[in-house]
């Protein structure tokens, strides 16, 4: 049996979250396997319009035809850019379901999965030029050290790059195996996890994956009706960190942004969902791949102008 490209999580949930208009536009900024981007067509009038993101070339098969879809094969983070190539300057609901396809997942030669041997790639867009492989090869001991700390929050980070920084003078670590096993000895504590979060790490370098986040986000603001909804599915904490903090503050830090006497400054969102939405039992049962999904929803809102 083939397998599916792509189960969607947390379909019910997001699509009772957006509270779609049948006449609307909507923004499915990561498109995958059309999971979520179905159910909000399906909710759409002949008058509805929906605009689908996707940087990975083998999503593109997926992409419906139908007259109310517009296929986007670019970034998320050029958002608002290709809204206005389209004349849109205005829409009623955007998601983003953050990483990767299990279709990206299960493919081999894509080089996300600490499971199969390829070469490290780990593109979402096979156009862009920096692979894992090349992470490892060419960036410094420094480098290397911040990612593995900051994006995978390896234990023995420092030690990890200093490891690769002095096995790559005399053997090539292009692989996932050369690499898993170059790296072995040193590895701390259950190597399966040890690994997953040095693969979170590079993948997060390779697609810049928190900018494109941020940028995204910064921009959906101006693009939301009032009234409008924005939700965001995330894998890990760091993802989960940016987007809460976005929704509450109208920034990336802990605290609201305040004006030079105190007062705090206009966050045009208000955050719906107080706590992530989590998956259900019966759906970490069905689909473990949703095991770590968190959805934050918040809504665009009009704040005076004093
Ligand atoms: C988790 S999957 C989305 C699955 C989809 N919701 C579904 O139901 O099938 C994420 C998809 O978004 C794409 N993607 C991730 N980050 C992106 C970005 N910054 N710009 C455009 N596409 C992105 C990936 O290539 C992948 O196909």
């Amino acid at each position: 049996m083939q397998q599916a490209y792509h189960v969607p999580v947390l379909l019910k949930e997001v699509i009772g979250g957006l509270k779609i208009i049948p006449s609307g536009t909507y923004v499915d900024c990561t498109f995958g396997g059309g999971g979520h981007s179905k159910k909000i067509l399906e909710k759409l009038n002949p008058a509805g319009k929906l605009i689908v993101f996707d940087q990975d070339e083998d999503a593109w098969k997926n992409v419906p035809d139908d007259e109310r879809v517009i296929f986007v094969p670019h970034n998320f983070r050029h958002l608002q850019r290709f809204l206005r190539f389209h004349k849109i300057t205005k829409v009623n609901g955007i998601l983003a379901d953050l990483g990767v396809s299990s279709h990206q997942f299960n493919e081999a030669e894509r080089g996300f999965s600490t499971r199969f041997n390829a070469v490290l790639d780990m593109r979402m867009n096979q156009n862009e030029k920096t692979t894992a492989a090349d992470i490892i090869k060419n960036y410094s001991e420094e480098k290397l050290h911040k990612i593995f700390e900051k994006y995978g929050e390896v234990t023995n980070s420092k030690t990890l790059a200093k490891t690769i920084v002095e096995l790559r003078k005399a053997q090539s670590l292009r692989t996932i195996n050369e690499f898993k096993n170059a790296v072995y000895p040193i590895v701390k504590g259950n190597p399966e996890k040890y690994f997953a979060q040095v693969f979170q790490a590079l993948r997060i370098e390779v697609n810049d994956e928190l900018n494109v986040l941020k940028e995204m986000l910064l921009q959906s603001v101006d693009v939301l009706e009032v009234g409008g909804r924005i939700a965001v599915i995330t894998f890990h904490s760091l993802e989960d960190r940016i987007v809460k903090n976005f929704f509450k503050n109208g920034n990336f830090e802990d605290e609201q942004a305040q004006d030079l006497f105190g007062n705090k400054a206009g966050n045009e969102l208000k955050v719906i969902t107080k706590k992530p939405v989590v998956p259900s039992s019966e759906e970490l049962k069905m689909n473990p791949r949703s095991r770590s999904s968190k959805l934050r929803i918040a809504e665009k809102i009009k704040v005076s102008e004093e």
